[in-house]
């Protein structure tokens, strides 16, 4: 059987970026403890021709590419940098190109990074309810890491590694039986 897919999603131009980085840490955690097949993209995997795209038709095969990675996952990590307290224009124009029914019933994890703790609810106030629409099933763990939660770009603090490992946990809900043996072993 084919191992199942998780696809992980930054929303950031920034090489390196936090967001990439907590993506990748919740996805690394994710698939080992689950078995998950993963990929994690950022802006610049969809490239230039998403800007000027009016509809999913206008992109090129890289961009089509990436956005039939997302839609069809098994489960999605989503990570937005904070920008004037939302998620940034471009990654809501990606998410614009996926159809209403595409993330229907998908579990996706939300996450957000920001400067400070100040828009540490922009996790509950903009991306839950951006998936709400789609009807997806955002775990019920979110999580927002600021500066100080890294360390040369890589997930450094123990309050978010924690939080990290109860949305990983929350998985199991859609996951019950994936790698038991990996499961008790964490
Ligand atoms: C245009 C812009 C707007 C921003 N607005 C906010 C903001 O409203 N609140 C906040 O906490 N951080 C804000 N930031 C800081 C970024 O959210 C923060 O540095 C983020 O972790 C960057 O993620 P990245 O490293 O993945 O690109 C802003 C940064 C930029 C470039």
């Amino acid at each position: 059987m084919a191992a199942l897919r998780l696809i992980g999603i930054a929303g950031s131009f920034n090489r390196p970026s936090k967001t990439y980085a907590l993506v990748q840490d919740v996805a690394d955690r994710a698939a080992q403890r689950y078995g998950f097949d993963r990929t994690v993209y950022d802006l610049h995997d969809v490239g230039p021709s998403l800007g000027p795209a009016l509809w999913r038709k206008d992109l090129d095969d890289q961009a089509k590419g990436v956005i039939d990675a997302i839609v069809s996952a098994d489960v999605l990590v989503i990570g937005s940098p904070t920008y004037k307290g939302s998620y940034p224009g471009l990654f809501k124009h990606l998410i614009d190109l996926i159809d209403p029914h595409e993330l229907r019933a998908k579990p996706i994890i939300i996450t957000a990074t920001g400067g400070g703790d100040r828009h540490a609810l922009m996790v509950e106030h903009q991306l839950r309810p951006l998936f709400g629409f789609f009807m997806s099933h955002t775990l019920p763990t979110a999580l927002y890491a600021s500066d100080r939660d890294f360390a040369d770009y890589k997930v450094s603090s123990e309050p978010l590694s924690k939080r990290i490992s109860e949305v990983v946990s929350e998985l199991a809900a859609f996951f019950p039986v994936a790698n038991p043996v990996l499961a008790a072993a964490e």
